[in-house]
């Protein structure tokens, strides 16, 4: 995928807009945003696709909108074991945050999507999330409001009739390229030269976390500026007992199976099972059973409860769960094993990872 990096003059245009502050360019610790050249980013894409995240009228009862279950003021997730759609109907997941997803290489815990654009449309006519029977009804409303039709028309140009929901995709992604945040205790200590920045056990905890825990093997942090992701999936044995029973039939019946990427998406939202199977839905590739995206860390001590299915409540229980060598399966990552940490490593290594809270939703 050609991408091009835009500029830094812009940039400011566009967060100053979006009300976020940077002086400095960038925020401290990330690397610079991807844009791709089919999608440039301009200031009124950026105000429309902060508008359609926001409008419920975009589903079935009027209810749900992208930020029922991505709150902004709850660090872009819902705080939920899995989310809910429309009339309450819970999904198989939980909501991760779109904040600094932009840096994934591909979009949802199996990484379906290959862009933010692509991911957009699929909430809209999921059963349980928007709950649309086709994108119809989007381009509907927007067409039918005067402020949408001046905002398309100055975002890409184009007349009432000329609107797709390809452009709704492209400005929500435009949108979601801004919500992005670091500077955070970690990138002032790290990255600006501020040894004052974390307490010392954080400093203890971010030892743990690159040497005894191998926690960065996966959760990257690079020279100038960290992500913690590595765009790779592995298995970690979280929620794999629900389909080990089964496992072969599953895989069968998946492979033999036909799905538009509508239907995919559907099954996977609404089956338990299904879900579980994690990146083989995407590759078809048994190797891949159970293997979810590494997610980031960053903003970790906020969007609690964790992991794709949501089970881990706090921080504590994920670190006795990487102490213990995760979840024993036949697909287990070969990364992930027994790590003996002390408890005071356990708690150092927690202390760590609240310090990877921005400013912003530090409360
Ligand atoms: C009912 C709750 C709900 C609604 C509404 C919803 N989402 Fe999500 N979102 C989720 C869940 C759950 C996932 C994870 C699904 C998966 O991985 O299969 C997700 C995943 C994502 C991701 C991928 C992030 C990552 O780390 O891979 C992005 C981006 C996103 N949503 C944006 C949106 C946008 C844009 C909309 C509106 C068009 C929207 N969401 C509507 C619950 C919701
Ligand atoms: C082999 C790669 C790998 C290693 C090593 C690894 N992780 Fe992870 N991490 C993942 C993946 C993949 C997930 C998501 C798993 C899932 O949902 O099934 C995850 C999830 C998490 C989550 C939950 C985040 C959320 O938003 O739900 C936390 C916290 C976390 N890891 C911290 C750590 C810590 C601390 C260490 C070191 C002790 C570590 N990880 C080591 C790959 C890794």
């Amino acid at each position: 995928m050609k991408r091009i990096i835009f500029l830094f003059s812009n940039l400011m245009v566009f967060f100053v807009l979006v009300g976020v502050s940077l002086a400095a360019g960038l925020p401290l610790g990330l690397p610079e945003v991807p844009v791709p050249k089919d999608n440039p980013m301009n200031a009124d894409k950026i105000v429309l696709g902060k508008k359609l995240f926001n409008d419920k009228r975009l589903s079935a009862d009027g209810t749900v909108s992208c930020a029922t279950c991505h709150q902004p003021d709850m660090a872009f997730t819902d705080g939920l074991r899995v989310s809910k759609g429309i009339k309450g109907l819970t999904g198989t997941r939980n909501a991760p945050t779109v904040v600094n997803a932009v840096y994934y290489s591909a979009q949802f815990w199996d990484g379906r999507a290959e862009s933010l654009e692509e991911q957009a449309k699929g909430p809209l006519t999921n059963p349980v999330e928007h709950g649309l029977k086709s994108f119809a009804p989007v381009i509907e409303t927007v067409k039918s409001d005067k402020d949408y039709r001046d905002l398309f028309h100055k975002a890409f140009g184009i007349k009432p009739d000329q609107i797709t929901i390809d452009h709704v995709a492209q400005a929500i992604a435009a949108f979601e390229r801004t919500v992005i945040s670091g500077d955070s205790p970690f990138d002032r200590y790290q990255y600006g030269n501020d040894k004052n920045a974390m307490s010392q056990a954080a400093i203890r905890g971010l030892e743990v976390f690159r040497v005894k825990g191998r926690c960065v093997d996966c959760h990257t942090i690079g020279q100038t500026s960290a992500t913690f992701i590595d765009n790779k999936y592995h298995n970690l044995g979280v929620g794999f007992s629900r389909i080990e029973d089964k496992l072969m039939d599953l895989v069968d019946a998946y492979q033999n199976s036909k799905h538009s990427e509508q239907e995919q998406d559907a099954e996977i939202l609404s089956s338990e099972s299904i879900s579980e199977l994690g990146r083989f839905t995407v590759t078809l590739d048994p190797s891949d059973l159970g293997r979810f995206k590494t997610p980031t860390l960053r903003n970790v001590s906020v969007t609690a409860p964790y992991m794709h299915d949501g089970s881990m409540d706090s921080l504590e229980e994920v670190v006795e769960f990487y102490n213990q060598g995760g979840e024993d399966n036949p697909m287990l990552d070969g990364g992930i094993r027994p790590l003996r940490l002390t408890e005071q490593e356990k708690s150092d290594l927690v202390e760590f990872l609240k310090a990877l809270t921005s400013p912003e939703f530090a409360n």
